[in-house]
Formats: C-alpha cells, structure tokens, sequence
C-alpha cells in the first residue's frame, strides 16, 4: 500500500523485519512481547495520499480514529493538520490531549449523550453526523440551552451493499445506521427551521474494507440526487462527508486505490461547490503497525501443529470476531523445518486463534509478527484472563518511543476491591 522504500516503512530486509530504521526482533527483545509497533512514517504517507489524491477540491481528511486512538499516532496526524472523525466523549477528549484541533471534527455514531453533545459543542466542533430525528431534536435542544447553533449533516442511509463481511457493513436498510432516503428530505427540511441548528453538510458511510470503487459510485449518485432535490427547495450544502472503508491488503486483495476513488468521488460531485470530507481508519493506521508476539510452546496434537503464542485473542480479536485473516511471519527468517501451524494464544476459549494453517520455520522462543495490526488491534483489546495489554511503540526512523507502557497486573483491579 505504501508508496514509501522499504527504508521508511515496515518491511523485510536482509532476512528479517523491520520497522523504518529498526529491527523488529530488537524491539520485541529490548521492550517484550506483546507488542504494537507502528511506523509513523506510513501512517503519513497514507494520510499523505488522500490530500494527493484530492488535490485542489476542497478538503478535509478526518482520521476515524476508532482504528486506533494512541495519542501517539494522534499526535502524528495534528501535526499534519489532520481532522478526526470521533465517535465518542472520550475521543473527543483525546483528540484535545494529542494536540489536535476541535474545529476539524466531526461526531459520528448513533447514541450520542446529551452530555457529550455539549462537551462537542463548548469544544466548537467542526460538525455533528447527525443519525436520526430523536438525534436532531436532542441536538438541536442542548444547543439552544447553550445559546449556540450546532452545525450538522445528516448522516444517509444509501441502502447500498458494499460487499464486505456483515459485521462491517452498515450502508444497508436494516443496518442501524443513519437515516433512510424515505426519511431523508423531511428530516432536512426539519433540522433547517430549527433556530439552534445549522444544516452543513450530507454524510455516508458504506462500510468497512472496501476493496472497490462501485459501492462508492452507487453512494454518491443517491446522495448527489439528494442533494440537487434539497438545493431546489433552498436547502444549500456546503460539504458531502463520503466516509471512511477504503480497504486495505491483508492477504491477496487488492486494496482500494485512492486515486481511483478519488475520481469517482469528483465524477459524482462535478461542479457542484463542494467541499470532501473523508473518514478513513483502518488504510491510515491498518498497514502501519505489527503486532510482536513470542512463540512460547509448539505442541502437536493428533498431527495438528499448535504454535502457542503470548499474544491472544484479547490482544487482537479480529480473527475470532469476523474470521479475519491477518499475515503471521517470523521475526527473523531461520533454516528450520517448517509445518502448517495453527497460531493460538494462552486465552481459554477454542476461538483464541490468531492464524490457521499457517506455514512456519519457528522454535520455541522464536518471535512473530502479525502485520497489518495497527487498525481495529489494541483499540478492541481487552483484559480478558486478566492479561494485562501489550506496549504500544511507534517507531520514528531509528527512533522507539514508547507510546503506552505495558499495563501492569495490579492496574487491571485496583478500581475493584474486595468485600470489607
Ligand atoms: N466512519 C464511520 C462512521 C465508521 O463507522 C467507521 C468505521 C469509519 C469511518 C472508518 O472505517 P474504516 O476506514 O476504518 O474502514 N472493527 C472492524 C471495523 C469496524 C469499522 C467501524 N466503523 C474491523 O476490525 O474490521
């Protein structure tokens, strides 16, 4: 994906991994396993190819930082005057700590508080993805309370598959996201006679991983219709958030090419005045990071061979929440026989797998690298058997800052106490 040399980024050199400047089996050495390493130098240049491909219509490019909200990686994209798609109070206030600038976010999601609406509001954000009428009305009732007008878009149901796995797709009729086209018009027309509301803009998101431009092309022309009827009744938009979902390679797809993309999305819009948002995750921060784990058993069992790692499905869910299928490879390459390894972690579930049938030269000790780990990774991991969470590293040419300590045992209970 990443247009970078194979200096910048995360690749195999020489018979091993490495991220930018540094060997990948010297970090899990000198910090332990696991380990979430990112390299900032990818995370900007896939930044970077969204501003390319936009070029001089005007833009704005609102990381989703659901796919992984280290401040670290935060603070990367402000520095690069990125915007931010936020889903929450909580990441509305990490933006804040990373440096980035309220005035480029724009809320997402289905349920948000009141009080998160306010919090959203006294930080001046850029605009509210608004997902219903009961949304509207709240919206528009905290905003009065304050004084203040609450910019917003309506986030559109385009009713469009988007061919990837269900759990990630939401651009459906019976997806709970965003308003149907049946509703669409009224609630417009709704959202500009209140007082306290500004109508701004128009929202969709399709879904995640999308690994082909159509799914957009469908999207927009309903959207683009859309638009023209509300223009016609004197309901002007000044920007059409098309979302995030480009999707990425994580085996042999073909991941989405930006520029492509980008042609469909000024084909739609043509001449209309118009400014893009985007919401990109997982292709931002998704190829930029590795998780490092250790091979700590290798065991066979009625001719299966178990590669039993200290990375497990709280540490990286997604091959047990959607069979997703990620690139496990040796740190170091090594003249080892090799078998087909199903790659397990310690955690007591049959779902605690990170990889199936996977060929590998390893040996207990041995450490690997799952790739394509810096999206949708350490943001769902959990502390499921009381396993603290991993360190998370980002890389920055030869240097390693630490970015999340590991957590310690003692931090997972000390909110719990027994009884007196
Ligand atoms: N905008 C909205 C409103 C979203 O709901 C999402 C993701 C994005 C943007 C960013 O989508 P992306 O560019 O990353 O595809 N945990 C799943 C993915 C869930 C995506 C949720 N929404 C996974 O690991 O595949």
């Amino acid at each position: 994906m990443s247009t970078l040399g194979n200096e910048s980024g995360i690749a195999r050199r020489n018979g091993q991994l490495w991220v930018e400047g540094v060997s990948a089996q010297s970090l899990a050495q000198t910090w332990g396993t696991p380990a979430y390493v990112y390299s900032r130098a990818m995370i900007e240049a896939a930044y970077q190819s969204f501003v390319d491909a936009l070029g001089s219509r005007p833009h704005l490019v609102c990381y989703a930082m659901k796919a992984n909200s280290n401040l670290g990686v935060l603070s990367v994209l402000a520095r690069l005057g990125a915007g931010f798609d936020i889903v929450s109070g909580g990441e509305l206030q990490r933006v804040v700590a990373a440096g980035g600038d309220p005035s480029r976010i724009v809320f997402s999601g289905v349920g948000k508080t009141a009080v998160e609406m306010r919090d959203a509001l006294a930080a001046g954000i850029r605009c509210f993805n608004v997902e219903s009428p009961s949304e509207l009305e709240r919206l528009a009732h905290v905003a009065s309370h304050m004084g203040v007008v609450a910019p917003v878009s309506l986030r559109i149901n385009p009713d469009v598959d988007a061919g990837t796995h269900p759990y990630i797709s939401t651009g459906l009729r019976e997806n709970k996201f965003g308003i149907g086209m049946q509703d669409a018009l009224d609630v417009y027309r709704r959202a500009a006679a209140l007082d306290s509301i500004a109508v701004h803009g128009i929202d969709c998101h399709i879904g995640s991983q999308l690994t082909s431009v159509e799914p957009y092309k469908d999207a927009l022309r309903i959207l683009v219709d859309l638009i023209d009827t509300l223009a016609s009744e004197g309901i002007e938009l000044a920007h059409i958030d098309v979302g995030g979902g480009q999707g990425i390679r994580y085996d042999d797809e073909q991941p989405l090419d930006i520029g492509a993309w980008a042609d469909v999305i000024n084909e739609a819009i043509g001449e209309r005045d118009m400014e893009v948002l985007v919401e990109p995750g997982r292709f931002i921060a998704g190829p930029a990071g590795v998780l490092l784990t250790r091979v700590e058993y290798l065991k066979e069992n009625e001719g299966r061979h178990f590669a039993i790692v200290d990375a497990a499905m709280n540490d990286l869910i997604r091959p047990a929440l959607y069979s997703a299928w990620q690139r496990i490879e040796s740190v170091v390459d090594q003249q080892r026989p090799s078998h087909e390894y199903d790659v397990v972690g310690p955690v007591c579930e049959s779902a605690d797998f990170l990889g199936k049938a996977r060929e590998l030269a390893i040996a207990e000790g041995d450490f690997l690298a799952i790739r394509d780990a810096g999206a949708y990774a350490f943001v769902m991991a959990s502390n499921y058997n009381t396993r603290p969470r991993g360190v998370e590293l980002l890389v920055d040419g030869k240097d390693v800052h630490v970015v999340r300590e590991r957590e310690s045992v003692e931090s997972l209970f000390e909110l719990e106490s027994p009884l007196p």
